[in-house]
């Protein structure tokens, strides 16, 4: 029997029983039976979850590129692999067959290997959602460099602290990148973040938006010449199943951002899998992911999950809303998307518009419809599921994080039956549990716990790039033994898990995960700033949106508090990128503290939500009259 593929919610659960009692044999079967090895494994897995010490796939040799490419060649050479549709409609969309993506992805990985790129070198890519961000992120992973990819949309500061942290050898980029009616200059950003960065000797730059840029001697080359001189014949590196195949940066509640490493063989064997079984991927299928590959959900789902099933993936460069809000329908009906998957903020604000763009386009192609990277509130839920997937094709609502490489609850399309607002059930392999406030887990359903997974899964992030403690300390140190999500969850009566948000300081804004700390830190670089305390608040279309009370220095300079305001934001912006901005800013005159000094965040957010009916206890608070204050001065 194969493990690989679940038909119905019976063989769902023997597969589950099966991954909990078996684990080695029910992932071992399934890495055997499914992918390209040089070498066989000697352990399927090695743990410990209290070191945080975890290794799948020991001492096999693999590389996921030869998987992702080269080994659909003699079946599918001639079959799309990458969709490719440009922002502006009118531009042609480009259909790059798995031989071409062969071709290129080679190229690009002599032209890596020839400026001096070896196996383990981190190479950062900051390009906008273009088939050179597919191809040069496949080339890294073909030659065993590591990549970073960063989101096109972080500002210098955040784009050098990023290729800081990793020592990035190289940036690949673009003279700019379209987003709707904008461009954006990616290049002058790539430059400023360079003034700040020794590590990088060579700087690749694709043309996308020709315009007037700065090459710097010696650094800088454009891409296309080196493409056009370099040989399509290229020996794919023998990587150990545990050499770093990529580090992707996500927010803490603390700090500087998190160098998440994701290695080899365990990210294969699992984001194909979870492609395979939660989308219900069948070989003639048309898959679109909207996330960007910048995050987690496009390294996964637009990029390793789809290739390693030999799967026709779609690169969408431009947004939801140009030119106009039918931009997303009119993709599915030209491509005949069969499965799409996106965000709830983007539902959020998409039905907030006519429903005729979605109207006059046929969406019948579709048959599974997906959500990831926050709650979906039910009203989305229902709207999603009646105007797009018609009440006929299955919602999963996907609950995963950066951290866990793959999706790790969700319903199963065609197999497990779906409930609004619901992720459902763990996924093979997925020992999930809810622990409470005494760190017991909750056996009992119906209840609300902290959520938490009690075995390791081959897909999870195995350390944090040059700070193990780090990632010991935040994953595996609050219930001991176990990883601990940051969400809290509520499990209902069939043990159905419904996410209930982040249980610490980090806030999800349309979909991106923002740790508050590291916004406090850029505003109070103001010199009129003293203090800040950033929270969410629920926003209609963004999910959450960033509420800030501010406390200010008495040098009296800065009386004009609109210019302050906007001074705050640009700082913001530089500092992390726009999408940290903060939809409200007050100015108070101290912040609700404790009597060992820590910033009662508890009444903050409920001041910042509205609800002003209970404060619980707060007899802890040195000034609890500034609660008054503070409740009367919203804004
Ligand atoms: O709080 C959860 C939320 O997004 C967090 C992970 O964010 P990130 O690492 O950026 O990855 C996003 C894409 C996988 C989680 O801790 N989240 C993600 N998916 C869902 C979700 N919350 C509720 N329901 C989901 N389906």
């Amino acid at each position: 029997m194969s493990y690989y593929k679940i038909d119905n919610l019976e063989q769902y659960f023997k597969h589950y029983n099966k991954s909990v009692r078996e684990p080695r044999k029910f992932w071992g079967k399934i890495a055997q039976e499914n992918f390209t090895w040089y070498q066989q494994w000697d352990k399927v897995v090695e743990f410990d979850m209290i070191e945080a010490d975890i290794k799948w796939f020991t001492e096999a040799k693999v590389n996921i590129v030869k998987n992702c490419i080269d080994r659909h060649l003699a079946k599918r050479g001639e079959k799309t692999a990458i969709i490719f549709e440009p922002n502006d409609p009118s531009e042609q969309s480009l259909h790059i067959t798995y031989n071409e993506l062969h071709e290129k992805v080679c190229k690009m990985a002599n032209i890596l290997r020839d400026q001096g790129i070896k196996k383990g070198d981190r190479v950062c890519i900051y390009l906008p959602m273009i088939p050179e961000l597919a191809i040069a992120t496949l080339a890294c992973a073909r030659i065993g460099a590591i990549h970073s990819v960063v989101f096109a949309g972080f500002s210098a500061s955040a784009v050098a602290s990023r290729i800081n942290d990793s020592e990035c050898k190289m940036v690949i980029t673009s003279d700019g990148g379209y987003r709707g009616n904008k461009t954006i200059d990616l290049k002058s950003i790539v430059d400023e973040a360079l003034d700040k960065c020794t590590c990088v000797e060579n700087v690749l730059v694709v043309k996308r938006i020709n315009s007037e840029i700065y090459m710097k001697e010696g650094r800088d080359q454009w891409l296309q010449p080196l493409l056009d001189a370099a040989s399509d014949n290229n020996v794919a590196e023998i990587m150990d199943a545990e050499d770093p195949l990529f580090i992707l940066y996500t927010s803490g509640s603390t700090g500087k951002p998190k160098g998440m490493v994701h290695t080899t063989a365990g990210y294969m064997v699992y984001t194909a899998y979870t492609f395979k079984n939660v989308f219900s991927y069948e070989e003639n299928d048309i898959f679109w992911c909207t996330a960007d590959i910048g995050w987690i959900t496009g390294h996964s789902y637009i990029l390793y999950g789809p290739l390693l099933n030999g799967a026709t993936t779609v690169i969408f460069e431009g947004v939801p809303s140009y030119p106009d809000f039918s931009r997303f329908w009119e993709i599915i009906e030209k491509h005949k998307v069969t499965q799409f998957y996106t965000a709830p903020t983007a539902i959020r604000a998409l039905a907030k518009e006519n429903i005729e763009y979605v109207q006059k386009h046929p969406l019948s192609s579709l048959k599974v419809i997906g959500s990831v990277g926050e709650p979906i509130n039910e009203e989305a839920w229902h709207w999603y599921n009646d105007h797009v997937g018609g009440k006929r094709c299955p919602l999963v609502d996907t609950w995963w994080q950066t951290e866990t490489g793959g999706i790790l609850i969700s319903p199963l399309a065609f197999v497990t039956p779906t409930k609004p607002t619901y992720a459902s059930l763990p996924l093979p392999g997925i020992q999930a549990v809810l622990m409470d406030e005494k760190r017991n887990e909750i056996e009992a359903n119906q209840t609300i716990g902290s959520l938490c997974i009690k075995f390791p899964w081959p897909g999870i992030a195995r350390t944090i790039w040059g700070d193990h403690q780090r990632y010991k300390d935040t994953y595996f140190s609050t219930f001991p033994g176990k990883y601990f999500t940051g969400d809290g969850a509520l499990r209902d009566e069939v043990g159905y898990y419904r996410i209930t948000g982040r249980v610490d300081d980090v806030v999800i804004v349309s979909g991106h995960n923002l740790g508050t700390a590291p916004i406090e830190d850029s505003i109070n670089e103001h010199p009129a700033v003293a203090e800040s305390a950033i929270v969410g608040f629920p926003h209609d279309i963004k999910g959450n949106a960033l509420y800030g009370f501010v406390t200010l220095k008495e040098t009296g300079e800065y009386r004009v508090r609109e210019n302050l305001i906007k001074e705050i934001n640009q700082l913001i912006s530089d500092h992390i990128g726009p999408i940290a901005k903060l939809d409200k800013i007050q100015f108070v005159s101290s912040l609700p503290k404790t009597r060992s000094g820590k910033i009662m965040r508890r009444i903050l957010r409920k001041i910042a939500e509205g609800d002003f009916d209970s404060f619980g206890d707060t007899s802890t608070l040195i000034n609890p009259e500034i609660i008054d204050e503070i409740k009367d001065n919203k804004v």
